[in-house]
Formats: C-alpha cells, sequence, structure tokens
C-alpha cells in the first residue's frame, strides 16, 4: 500500500476509535463549491481518481500531513492555522476568509493535532465530545476579539504541497518555501502533478505583554 493509503487508513482507524465524527461545524456546505475552484489538488484526483480514497484528498486534509510531516507545529508554536494563498499566476477566487485553524484533541492520554476548515465569522468549531476534549489555540488565544491575530502574509515557513498521479497511484511531497513581501511565488509546472500554497497565521502577543 502506498504511505498516503497507509496515512488515510490509520487515520480513519484512530477517527473511528476516538469517535471523531468528521465534520467541521462552522464550514457551510455551500462554500465547498467555491473553494474548489481555485483547489488544483482536489480538482487533479477528481478527474484522475486512480484510488479508491481519492475524494479524501484535497488540499486542507493534505496541509495536516504536511505540518506532520515538516514538524511544522514544533518549529512554530506560534501557528495557530494557515491560509491558502494563491501562486502568482492565480486568481484568487476561492472562498475569503476560509482558514485552517489548529485542533488538537486529547483523548486517553493522546493528543492529535490537525487542521480544519473555519469561515471567519462563523460559528466557533467546536469537536469536543465526552472523552474527547479539543482545543484551538486561534480561539483560546483571540477569545476576546478574533481579529488578535496576524492577517499580515507571513514570507517565510509557507507550506507548498505537492501532489503528482503517477501510474496508478498519487504520490504527495511538502516543503517550506519562501517568498519575497509583496511578492507571489510561481507555480511549479510539473506534468500530472498539481500544487497548493499555505501562508502561516500567527499568534499575536496579547496586548497588555506589548505595552509591558
Ligand atoms: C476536504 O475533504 C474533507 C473530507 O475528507 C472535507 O471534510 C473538507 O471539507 C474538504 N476540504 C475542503 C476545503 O472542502
Ligand atoms: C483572472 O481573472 C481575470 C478577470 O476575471 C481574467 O481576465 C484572467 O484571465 C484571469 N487569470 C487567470 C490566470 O485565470
Ligand atoms: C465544546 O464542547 C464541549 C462538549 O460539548 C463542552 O464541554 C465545551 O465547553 C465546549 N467548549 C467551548 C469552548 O465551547
Amino acid at each position: 500500500m502506498s504511505q498516503i493509503k497507509v496515512t488515510l487508513l490509520f487515520l480513519a482507524v484512530l477517527n473511528t476509535v476516538l469517535g471523531y465524527k468528521g465534520n467541521s461545524p462552522g464550514f457551510y456546505m455551500h462554500d465547498i463549491p467555491t473553494y474548489f475552484v481555485n483547489d488544483d489538488i482536489y480538482n487533479l484526483v477528481s478527474s484522475t481518481q486512480l484510488t479508491p480514497d481519492y475524494g479524501l484528498l484535497n488540499s486542507s486534509n493534505l496541509l495536516g500531513k504536511a505540518t506532520r510531516t515538516l514538524n511544522a507545529d514544533i518549529l512554530q508554536p506560534d501557528i495557530v492555522g494557515y491560509q491558502k494563498i494563491p501562486y502568482s499566476d492565480e486568481n484568487v477566487s476561492f472562498k475569503e476568509g476560509l482558514i485552517m485553524i489548529k485542533e488538537s484533541c486529547q483523548a486517553l492520554g493522546v493528543v492529535a493535532t490537525k487542521y480544519v476548515n473555519w469561515a471567519k465569522g462563523s460559528p466557533k468549531v467546536n469537536n469536543s465530545q465526552p472523552g474527547y476534549r479539543c482545543e484551538y489555540p486561534i480561539f483560546t488565544y483571540a477569545e476576546k476579539d478574533l481579529h488578535h491575530y496576524s492577517e499580515d502574509v507571513v514570507t517565510s515557513f509557507l507550506i507548498q504541497v505537492e501532489l503528482c498521479a503517477k501510474e496508478s497511484t498519487y504520490t504527495t511531497n511538502f516543503f517550506f518555501v519562501s517568498s519575497k513581501p509583496g511578492r507571489l511565488l510561481s507555480k511549479p509546472l510539473n506534468e500530472g502533478c498539481a500544487y497548493s500554497l499555505f501562508a502561516p497565521i500567527k499568534r499575536l502577543p496579547f496586548p497588555e505583554n506589548m505595552e509591558g
């Protein structure tokens, strides 16, 4: 089995064990088509359908795998979410305000961290269930003012997700990339591969701390 299939199987088993329902409250169904217009990865898997689980392979699902593979949460603990950003030759037509926020859920002492969709202004996500406690640093640290995190596009530790359709399966690769302030990166051109780019959203210090 390919690495991605093993990972997805593992996640499916873990989710069943933990009783996770797999939905992201606060993410409205009617937003999905708008968002997918610009998800090259989802478009590539939809048009090739090489594996039975192709429907799970979209940019936001792969972002979680990317952060784990790159140890992004350990390297940059102040990151509370990610925002999909366009390459220089792309139009920004995906749902504005849709971000992927960090979720850490704990059951039986095991913590599982991933990123879930959340549209700004929509109800807060809470996937907690009895015996399964989830925390969202973006809400914890911005309880009083949800705008209390950086809206600027960060230019380092951007995450680039690559998915390639090769023969009968998909391979994924994840990279940290940097851009120059005010300049978008150009999309890599590789036959049979699709790309997504994510910019981290960082926690800002509380105003009290900044004054002191
Ligand atoms: C990606 O797929 C999952 C299902 O596996 C779905 O819940 C999620 O909404 C999809 N991502 C986007 C951006 O729609
Ligand atoms: C972006 O949108 C503009 C205006 O709608 C259009 O003229 C242009 O061709 C689009 N560019 C791409 C790369 O889709
Ligand atoms: C999330 O949901 C759980 C269980 O329904 C509840 O106990 C908890 O207080 C909620 N957390 C927040 C921040 O609303």
